[in-house]
């Protein structure tokens, strides 16, 4: 249990006792201001409302059958029926110790550990990733660390776009090419230019698009030949993807793919269940399922097309076998889809259509968290000076080149090979942080500025806090790990109290998949270790003090170690 889970259970039992109904709850939040305490019970005074009595009176009654002796110095009611409790120093050092004794820095893991499916990265093939796959790639990973650390049973799946019209014209654009092994994987490298040349031949060279609508209906009728060039495409366009991760720090890896084109052998099924669950209606020749949720503007219902009159199968087809593989083959309990805003509807669609045909059941937890889009400095999407959409492994290196070059000006001292590997986990670092930071939903403006700066909320500035307790380590020496811990100063015991509550911040990212609360937490946890620094003396303290500070040091790094980590940032004893 986390300190608010604590104080929850023990002021919503005093509740009761004080005569509030069942399940009241007590609404614990952390406090804002030091006068307010630590924590605040909010809930009597909706209780009060309900039982119809003064908060106040209630107040003092919660009071009588609350006891937090062995947490807490003092509780105090204040305004119209808050409670304000002050944690007691000595419990938080005990607190502090366990933490500090435990692998897992006494996180305790998820009460119902529950198998979750995380859809995210999900680039279409044909094409090389771009800046637009940057938050799913890495907003979906971050939740993959965070629900694992705490003991749910992870499955990462990367829904690939391999199957459709385009391949047809990659195709025939490749099989016109020497075969001659390197001269194509020359080609290749950079997929995106492949994928502007055989465009340029579909729209542009006589009989190109006909060879391209040739291959497509080989392709899906199994030709063997087609089947081997079109697998080589798509084995170099994942190779292309995991250099991306790799460099990205992200876990997906070949194993985790399951493109759309596994479902094929699904799809006609899916359109006979539907039908047989009486969820179709044809319109113009095409297969759709109409619920009354989802309308338009016009009060008319958007429908969600399924087959088209051509027989051709659709994405919405193709996620609907996905979501009955992910219940039937990998028994989800919930299934979170790191996707664009742009699909909310599609994605709505989805879900509903699937538990209205009972595809699966009524409680699997499907949720579309959805993200907004990365904008340049003019506010508008972000793309390459000529309007071009920028490659994601372009952005990289920019972001890798920066911090080098912002090293070698800080640090010239370090050896080349040095100054590479800091260059690669800040610049890595600081493009993740300064997306994972932001408020998923909303759309966000892209400034290396900002994000390489070593002040304020961003990747450097909290590496560069870990760095520099490592220094003070370099500095003391040993620590002796079995001194006492003294909480005596007031920054001692705001770094401890923030110490305790990563459980906290690692419990709404679970609850939410919203990264920018622990980063939030972390940029505050390494606000209050520098007052703590500068407040009190680590190296001059004669021994008693220093080594407890020491530890409050060494607690601090391996949570901002951790924390890091759980966002899939690196950090680094040295910069
Ligand atoms: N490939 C899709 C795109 O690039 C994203 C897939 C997301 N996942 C899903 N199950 N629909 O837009």
């Amino acid at each position: 249990m986390n300190i608010r889970q604590l104080l929850d259970h023990h002021v919503s039992k005093a509740l009761i006792a004080a005569g509030a109904p069942d399940k009241t709850p007590a609404v614990i939040k952390q406090s804002n201001r030091a006068e307010f305490g630590d924590y605040q019970a909010n809930g009597v005074m909706g209780a009060a409302k309900k039982l119809k009595i003064n908060p106040r009176e209630l107040a003092t009654k919660v009071l009588e059958n609350l006891d937090l002796s062995d947490i807490a110095e003092k509780v105090e009611i204040a305004g119209p029926g808050f409670l304000n409790i002050h944690l007691k120093s000595a419990w938080l050092a005990e607190q502090l110790e366990l933490a500090l004794n435990s692998d897992t820095l006494n996180i305790s893991p998820a009460t119902h550990p529950q198998t979750v499916v995380i859809d995210y990265s999900a680039p279409n093939l044909a094409k090389e990733m771009h800046v637009g796959h940057l938050r799913s790639t890495i907003i979906g990973d971050a939740l993959v660390r965070v629900l694992t650390f705490i003991g749910h049973k992870v499955i990462r799946q990367n829904h690939v776009g391999d199957w459709g019209t385009q391949f047809g014209m990659l195709l025939a654009h490749m099989n016109s090419l020497p075969s001659s092994g390197e001269a194509l994987s020359m080609q290749l490298s950079d997929l995106e230019g492949f994928y502007r040349t055989a465009k340029k031949r579909f729209d542009d060279e006589d009989g190109f698009a006909e060879t391209a609508r040739d291959y497509v209906v080989k392709l899906q009728a199994g030709d063997a030949e087609c089947h081997a060039l079109w697998q080589q495409f798509i084995d170099i366009s994942l190779q292309h993807c995991e250099d991306i991760y790799s460099r990205l720090n992200v876990l997906l890896t070949r194993d985790d793919v399951m493109p759309e084109s596994a479902y094929n052998h699904d799809l006609a099924n899916v359109i006979k269940d539907l039908d047989t669950a009486g969820l179709l209606t044809e319109d113009q020749g095409a297969q759709c399922v109409f619920l009354d949720e989802f309308k338009g503007k016009d009060d008319k219902i958007l429908p969600a097309i399924v087959q088209k009159s051509d027989g051709g199968y659709l994405y919405a087809t193709t996620d609907l076998a996905a979501l009955r593989y992910r219940h039937k083959e990998l028994h989800a309990n919930r299934v979170l889809y790191f996707v664009d805003a742009r699909q909310s509807l599609h994605l709505n669609q989805v879900f509903a259509i699937a538990k209205a045909a009972h595809f699966v059941p009524q409680e699997m937890q499907l949720e579309h968290m959805a993200f907004g889009t990365m904008m340049g400095k003019d506010g508008k999407p972000f793309k390459t000076r000529d309007g071009g959409t920028v490659k994601l492994i372009d952005l990289l290196k920019e972001a890798e080149q920066r911090a080098f070059d912002l090293v070698s000006e800080k640090n010239p001292d370090l050896s080349e090979d040095e100054r590479k590997k800091v260059a690669h986990t800040v610049g890595i670092g600081a493009v993740k942080y300064a997306d994972l930071s932001k408020n998923r939903s909303s759309d966000y403006i892209f400034n290396w500025d900002t994000m390489l700066s070593f002040e304020g909320n961003t990747a450097p500035y909290l590496q560069y806090a870990y760095a520099r307790i490592q220094s003070i380590f370099r500095k003391a020496g040993k620590i002796d790990d079995t001194a006492t811990l003294h909480l005596n100063e007031a920054a001692e015991k705001q770094l401890a109290t923030k110490l305790l509550q990563l459980s906290e911040a690692i419990e709404l990212v679970v609850k939410d998949g919203t990264p920018n609360i622990l980063c939030n937490y972390l940029f505050e946890l390494a606000g209050n270790f520098m007052s703590f620094y500068e407040a009190c003396p680590i190296l001059k303290a004669d021994d008693e003090i220093k080594n407890s500070r020491l530890k409050l040091a060494k607690l601090t790094a391996q949570t901002l170690d951790t924390g890091l980590g759980l966002l899939g940032i690196e950090t680094l004893d040295q910069m």
